[in-house]
């Protein structure tokens, strides 16, 4: 049988002690909640997707738009009272409920299925995930009656010192049949430390009037709970390395493999080596034998085979084959460089496009150009592509030298085989084969050195 899955996600997260909502926080780039609403749509026994939102809820409205079902819970006055808000989202009361809270964001989808099944084969009105924690501070420990089976949770500020030692805890991770859920939410009070309707409440109840049990998840790593940035940096460095070895395991190459990120929806080849402070995120792909990093982002792109980029930022952007990028160069907004190019030290290009061979290999800035192969972008060359208005395209031919320190003032066209002469400012069309020469002739005057300062009637000293 399917069943319906909630979200707890209406909470501030005030022990982050940041404006962002907790469950919206990023962790490798993505939004934590996002990695709930991932597994769970990997999970076959989900049907249905429900967020409890309510501090900045148009974080998440807008962020998983028409991939979920919203629940409202204005006030947050607990687990308990979030779970009951998501009640007008229910079109009736069959089946069961799996309640997540939003902050556990190292769950997996076979850890989801896992409690279905435990749940449904043991016929049962509750299932709770719990595990042993070395160290289980801030969680619900779990009780049990004299006979072991699951009795109630309790939540830490309300614990005694003895109830505090049990190491077993609640992952905050249910299984639920959905009539007994809002049955149990109905009677809940919030006579506790905290003044808020606990939602770990309902597995005393539901134990006293039907049947409820605990399933001992074998690990406890992927049922961290993240509460503070401190525990945030534990969930991200888990996931760094969850992520990291299965990419070692397939033949990449990780040099300090804990100082690189690599984000969950990226691809990467074989062959590939990566040094150390090297991110890779977003929608990216690495080809075959590529070499990255050190100190190099990569975001939505594609590098293509045995590029090299080293300490450099590529963003939404395409680099094919052979190409060397870096040090220190950066690639934005739909920039696509050819095969074997070079863009080199502090050269930034941005919404432009280059053939195969083309070279800029030093202190050059290439916004809107259209660029064709073999060309040769001096030094110090940039496209004047702003006009304080509009942004204007530059169309550079093959086979095209443009000098140190031209200006090329966009609109402006190159055609092939042309040349610019260094420290011109090009305006008008250069013509194919043609050199231009863009600037004031140079004067020399001389002896002017020293009739300056002897008009000056004083004399050139020596420091
Ligand atoms: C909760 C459990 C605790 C468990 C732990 C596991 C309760 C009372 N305690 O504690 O037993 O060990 O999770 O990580 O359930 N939320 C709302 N509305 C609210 C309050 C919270 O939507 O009014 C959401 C939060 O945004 C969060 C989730 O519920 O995503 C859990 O809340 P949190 O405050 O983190 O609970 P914990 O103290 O961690
Ligand atoms: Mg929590």
């Amino acid at each position: 049988m399917k069943c319906r899955a909630v979200i707890l996600a209406a909470g501030k997260g005030t022990r982050m002690r940041t404006e962002l909502p907790k469950c919206a926080y990023p962790l490798l780039r993505k939004p934590m909640i996002r990695y709930l609403v991932d597994a769970l749509k990997q999970s076959e026994s989900v049907q249905e997707i429900i967020v409890v939102v309510g501090h900045k809820k148009e974080i998440f409205e807008t962020m998983l738009e028409g991939e979920v079902t919203f629940a409202h819970q204005a006030e947050q006055l607990g687990t308990g009272h979030a779970v009951l808000c998501a009640r007008p989202a229910f079109q009736d009361l069959e089946g069961c409920t799996l309640i997540l809270p939003g902050d556990m964001p190292l769950l997996s989808a076979s850890l989801i299925e896992d409690l279905v099944r435990v749940h449904q084969s043991s016929h049962t009105d509750l299932t709770v995930m719990t595990t042993d924690m070395e160290d289980p501070t801030g969680y619900g420990r779990i009780l049990r009656n004299h006979a072991g089976l699951l009795k109630r949770i309790v939540e830490e500020k309300d614990a005694d010192a003895s109830l505090r030692a049990i190491k077993e805890i609640n992952s905050g991770l249910y299984c639920v049949r959905t009539e007994a859920l809002f049955q149990a939410l109905s009677s809940l009070s919030n006579q506790n430390a905290q003044g808020e309707y606990y939602l770990t409440d309902i597995v005393e109840h539901i134990a006293n009037k039907g049947s409820a049990i605990a399933y001992k998840a074998p690990r406890s790593d992927c049922l961290l709970g993240v509460n503070d940035l401190y525990s945030l940096s534990l969930a991200e460095a888990f996931l760094r390395m969850r992520i990291n070895k299965q990419y070692m395991l397939q033949g990449v190459s990780m040099i300090n493999p804990e100082t690189i990120t690599i984000g969950e929806e990226v691809e990467i080849e074989e062959g590939v080596v990566l040094h150390p402070n090297t991110y890779i995120t977003g929608h990216s792909i690495i080809r075959k034998d590529a070499i990255v990093g050190p100190n190099t982002e990569v975001h939505n792109s594609t590098l293509g085979e045995r590029v090299h980029a080293r300490h450099s930022l590529i963003y939404d952007s395409i680099v094919e084959a052979d190409t060397v990028v870096g040090p220190f160069a950066h690639l934005r907004d739909r920039a696509h460089i050819g095969t074997h190019n070079r863009i080199g030290n502090f050269v930034e290009v941005k919404n432009s496009t280059t053939l195969h061979n083309t070279k800029a290999s030093h202190l050059a800035y290439i916004g809107d150009a259209t660029m064709g192969e073999n060309v040769n972008f001096g030094c110090g060359a940039i496209t004047v592509n702003y006009d304080g208005v509009h942004k204007n395209r530059t169309t550079i031919g093959n086979n095209v030298f443009i000098g140190c320190n031209t200006n090329l003032i966009a609109p402006v066209q190159l055609e092939d085989d042309s040349y610019t002469a260094a420290g011109s400012t090009v305006t008008k069309l250069v013509p194919k084969g043609t050199l231009a020469i863009a600037r004031a002739n140079q004067v020399n005057k001389e002896n002017y050195v020293e009739d300056y300062f002897k008009k000056r009637n004083g004399k050139k000293t020596e420091k």
